[in-house]
Parts: structure tokens; sequence; C-alpha cells
């Protein structure tokens, strides 16, 4: 499918168009099967998102929603660099969600452990048996300047993984190993939405919708039969 294109002027219209989308999506999937299945990326770019979905405490009813993380910087959930320990400050720690909903990557012995231990509770949560494959109504991702997603950097060996659904990750230019979920789950999902912002992705984001150039991992993230949704600013669109 042929990724929706959406251009802002504003920061502040890009984010309340998310939300919008994000609670359209809930809506919808409450209807469908009686809970809403998101997973979180970490970074800066989401934040304002993450603040404003906070604020939907009449519209949301947060028992209801299963919230999944799409990557983690190996540290603990207290360390600076935690998606988690983001999350948990301006989401979770604002609204009334049940701890049992709540699925951050955990932090174990090592990075492949916390890995498995992912892959078993998404499959525990979604009751999949080990040949199916769970799926996310909505997956928020992010594209680094170099085009990776998730935590999925170009050149590295978990952009071939076809069978688990997350893995770890080493890579030179991250200062902590990481965990990420990968294609797998990612095609799978029912909804891609990827927040772009700064001229400094211009180019990523034009070889990702343009010329579709596979040797960027977020261009591979949209090989999936899901929808996917592209909100840039007019910076990160301007080689469009
Ligand atoms: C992380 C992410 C990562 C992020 C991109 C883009 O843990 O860093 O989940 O994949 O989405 O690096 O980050 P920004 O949108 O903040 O530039």
């Amino acid at each position: 499918m042929n990724p929706i294109i959406k251009i802002f002027d504003s920061e502040n219209a890009l984010f309340r168009n998310a939300a919008d989308i994000v609670l359209g999506r809930y809506q919808d999937a409450v209807k469908m099967h009686t809970f809403f299945s998101i997973a979180l990326s970490g970074g800066k770019t989401p934040l304002p998102l993450y603040r404003l979905f906070a604020t939907l405490q009449s519209e949301v009813d947060w028992k209801r929603l299963q919230l999944f993380m799409v990557d983690e910087r190996f540290v603990p959930y207290r360390h600076a660099d935690s998606n988690w320990g983001m999350i948990q400050k301006i989401l979770i720690s604002q609204i009334d969600i049940p701890s049992d909903n709540c699925h951050p990557i955990p932090i174990l012995g090592n990075a492949q452990d916390s890995a498995i231990a992912y892959e078993s509770e998404l499959r525990q949560i979604f009751h999949a048996n080990h040949y199916q494959i769970p799926q996310l109504d909505l997956m928020i991702m992010g594209v680094g300047a170099d085009g990776h997603t998730a935590s999925l950097f170009p050149g590295s060996e978990a952009l071939i993984e076809s069978r688990r659904l997350a893995i770890e990750v080493m890579h030179d230019h991250v200062r902590h190993s990481r965990i990420t979920v990968t294609f797998p789950l990612i095609h799978h999902a029912k909804q891609l939405m990827f927040l772009v912002l700064g001229d400094h992705k211009a180019e990523r984001i034009h070889d990702i919708l343009v010329k579709k150039d596979d040797q960027v991992p977020a261009t591979l993230a949209c090989r999936g039969k899901g929808e996917h949704l592209f909100l840039l600013d007019i910076q990160a669109a301007s080689h469009l």
C-alpha cells in the first residue's frame, strides 16, 4: 500500500492531528476487539504527542489500552536515556492505566535475554503461538537522519531477521546496546504512523518516499500490508 503523506506548517497542527489519529484508532479498535494495542517509539520527536495523549482523559478508557514499546536502550528505566523512563514520566504517571496493561521491554541480565522475554510477552498478550505474529493496532515510528527506524540501523543484521519479534542490537554509533522489535512484527501492524521533523531528515524522507531506497531501514518498514502514514513538517518534506 502506498504511504499516506501529510505535511504541516506548524508542529502544533502536526501533533494535534497525530493525537486525533491515535484517538480514532483507539475508538475503532475498542469497537472491534475491546482493546487497543499501541507501540511507542523513543527519541525526542514523539514527546508532544505523548503529552497530548495524556490529556485525553475523558475520551480514553485507559483499561482498554495495551501499551508496548518499539525499542529500548539497554539501561535501567531510571537512566536518562531510557525510553520507558521517559514514557513513564510524561504519559504513564499522568493516566490511570493498570500496570498489567503496560509492557515495557524488560531490562534483564543482557540484551538478548530482554529481547527473548519481550517476544514471549508479546505472544502471551496476543495469545499468539510460535507460528503466529501478533497484530498491533498502531505503531508510532520515528526516522533517524541515517534512515533507521525503531533500532533497525542501516546495514544491521537485525534487518534480515525473519522469525524473532524482538532482537538485541549493537551499533557503533549508539551509546548503549538496544532491544528492538523486528520487521515481522512491524510488517504485521495495522498502521504505522511516522513522525518526522526537521530539514536534517529531508534527504532520508526523499529516499524513503520517492526513491523507495531499500538500503534505508524505514523504507523496508513500509513493506507490510498495513497502512503507512507519514506526518512531516515542511522542513522534513522539503525534498519531496
Ligand atoms: C530511539 C528510537 C528511535 C527514534 C529515532 C528518531 O529509541 O531513539 O525509538 O528509533 O525513533 O532515532 O528519533 P527522533 O525522532 O527523536 O529524531
